[in-house]
């Protein structure tokens, strides 16, 4: 639903939650900075994923590793050598597109993928990798390829003779060659392209020396593996344990998409929980578990996700099993979060890089064997982007004067909401609610974020904190000064965003009936 999709966007810039990184200076492809608001939702979603994992289990531990990893790190991963994806040019726009993201069109010469197309200006989300015959001069390759271009352009015309030429064409432009309009030759089929970024440490100048590179890293697991040893030589903690991380990861994505989904610079929540052989595949099937009921527990239904069983042919080699777990964005389903059984594999090939034993040493049986390992790895970023999608909605209501009108309102669950409570002084030109509501606001303040508000009709306020999805909204009025009787004295309305509903609260309940619902 790109309609859906494009208001959340322009909700997110508009009031402080998402805007793109450089945006001043035209942007960053593929790297976003949080405003005000998109940082407190992060915050919250980090907060409560470590309380869960970390904080309210014995058995997992946490560390906050470094971000520049070694060379020998990741050779030792597999990630030097390995961790990379298929690409291949567009002749246009001189775009490098991610090959398996390119689907060869039934007897075309053309592919396309899901990028806008800068060079020719159109936007669309069907941009094309061109492929186009051997022996071509590069003009008439040009030419060929924009009227494929015309083809799936429903709003560019192609006359039915260009058709009728792209039909007879047909044959002989299919194919898996690509012309190289820079000097007429053929590019081979698609190449490998590493997706880490290389950086260089300190100041030598020796290429060779193995520690002057050093890599920006492309998921917080590495290090996690490499101070397992430390980590359990320090705590004295035994098999079954996990450890527990968060932070961010960065990999060169050749087509960063769909908004904040798939970005070059994004934080990871990634456990890797250490067990015995035997118990690896129950663990994975317990992790799978424990994770749906956290995505239930932030505000995402059981029936939005999506559980995927990996199929053997795609999973990692090392992999006995591995789940996807998938989220219904306005722009598909897509992966939120992946749930592998990794085997020994991770610690095997840092004991065998490094020559240091990591094996577990069983005090009971005396066994010596190196632990297994089930990996939940989700992405930070796309689970707000979930939150996002999945709070926003639309409704029509009657507004002022009787008319019908839209409301916009996040509906966030209390405990992920980026405000949890507005605090309105009905008139701002009224000294005691004025001091009654700053009031209240100091003793919330330790406690959760507040907005206080005295601008305008108080339904224009109530609407504003809808549109953030502030859950709770307290107005000081003529009642709470006792102005109309005893009865409501030193009580407040408090307003529910979801129902509208509202209720009157003595001031000094106020903050206990609030941690009761956010938590
Ligand atoms: N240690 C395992 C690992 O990193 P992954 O499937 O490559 O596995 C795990 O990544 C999660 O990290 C994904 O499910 C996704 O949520 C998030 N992620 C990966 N690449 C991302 C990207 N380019 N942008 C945003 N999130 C990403």
């Amino acid at each position: 639903d790109p309609v859906r999709m494009e208001k959340i966007v322009s909700l997110c810039k508009r009031r402080g939650f998402i805007f793109q990184a450089g945006e001043l200076y035209g942007g960053l492809n593929g790297c976003w900075d949080y405003g005000p608001l998109g940082a407190e939702l992060k915050r919250n979603l980090k907060d409560y994923w470590w309380r869960k994992t970390v904080q309210e289990r014995d058995d997992v531990l946490g560390m906050d590793g470094s971000i520049l990893t070694m060379q020998q790190v990741l050779k030792s991963s597999g990630h030097l050598d390995g961790f990379s994806d298929p690409m291949c040019d567009c002749l246009l726009s001189k775009a490098r597109l991610r090959a398996d993201q390119i689907e060869p069109q039934d007897g075309t010469a053309v592919w396309y993928s899901g990028a806008k197309h800068e060079a020719s200006g159109w936007s669309t989300d069907k941009a094309f990798a061109v492929l186009v015959p051997t022996g071509k001069e590069p003009d008439s390759a040009k030419k060929t390829a924009r009227q494929f271009y015309g083809q799936f352009m429903p709003d560019k015309k192609v006359s039915p003779k260009e058709l009728e030429l792209l039909e007879e064409k047909r044959e002989e432009l299919t194919g898996t060659t690509r012309f190289n309009p820079e000097n007429g030759s053929l590019l081979t089929e698609a190449r490998e392209f590493n997706l880490m970024f290389q950086t260089r440490v300190g100041a030598s100048a020796d290429d060779n020396d193995p520690n002057a590179i050093a890599f920006l890293r492309p998921e917080t697991a590495q290090s996690i593996f490499c101070q397992y040893k430390n980590i359990l030589d320090s705590n004295r903690i035994k098999l079954p344990f996990g450890i527990a991380q968060v932070g961010k990861s960065f990999r060169n994505e050749i087509n960063p998409r769909n908004y904040t989904f798939r970005s070059r610079e994004f934080e990871q929540m990634e456990i890797e929980y250490f067990c015995r052989p035997e118990d690896g595949l129950r663990l994975t099937d317990e992790w799978l578990e424990s994770r749906l009921c956290f995505y239930e527990e932030i505000g995402i239904p059981r029936e939005k996700l999506h559980i995927l069983d990996v199929p053997d042919d795609e999973r990692a080699f090392y992999s006995k099993k591995t789940y996807d777990i998938e989220f219904e964005f306005p722009f598909g389903i897509q992966e939120l979060e992946g749930v592998a059984y990794r085997t020994d594999y991770d610690l095997g090939v840092h004991q065998e890089g490094s020559g240091r034993p990591l094996e577990y040493f069983d005090e009971e049986t005396k066994e010596r064997f190196i632990p297994h390992v089930v990996e939940p790895s989700a992405g930070c970023d796309r689970t707000v982007l979930a939150l996002i999608c999945e709070a926003f909605d639309e409704e029509e209501v009657t507004g002022d004067k009787g008319k019908t009108e839209t409301r916009t309102v996040m509906r966030f669950t209390p405990r992920m909401a980026p405000i949890k409570v507005g605090i309105f002084p009905l008139l701002k030109k009224n000294e005691e609610q004025v001091r009654i509501a700053k009031e209240i606001q100091k003793t919330l303040q330790p406690w959760m974020t507040v907005f206080y508000d005295d601008g305008g009709a108080v339904g224009r306020r109530y609407r504003r904190q809808d549109e953030v999805g502030t859950p709770f909204c307290i107005t000081i009025d003529f009642d709470t000064l006792g102005e109309n009787g005893d009865e409501n004295k030193g009580t407040v309305t408090v307003r529910h965003r979801d129902s509208m509903e509202q209720e009157r609260l003595p001031v000094e309940a106020l903050l206990p009936w609030l941690l009761e619902r956010i938590r």
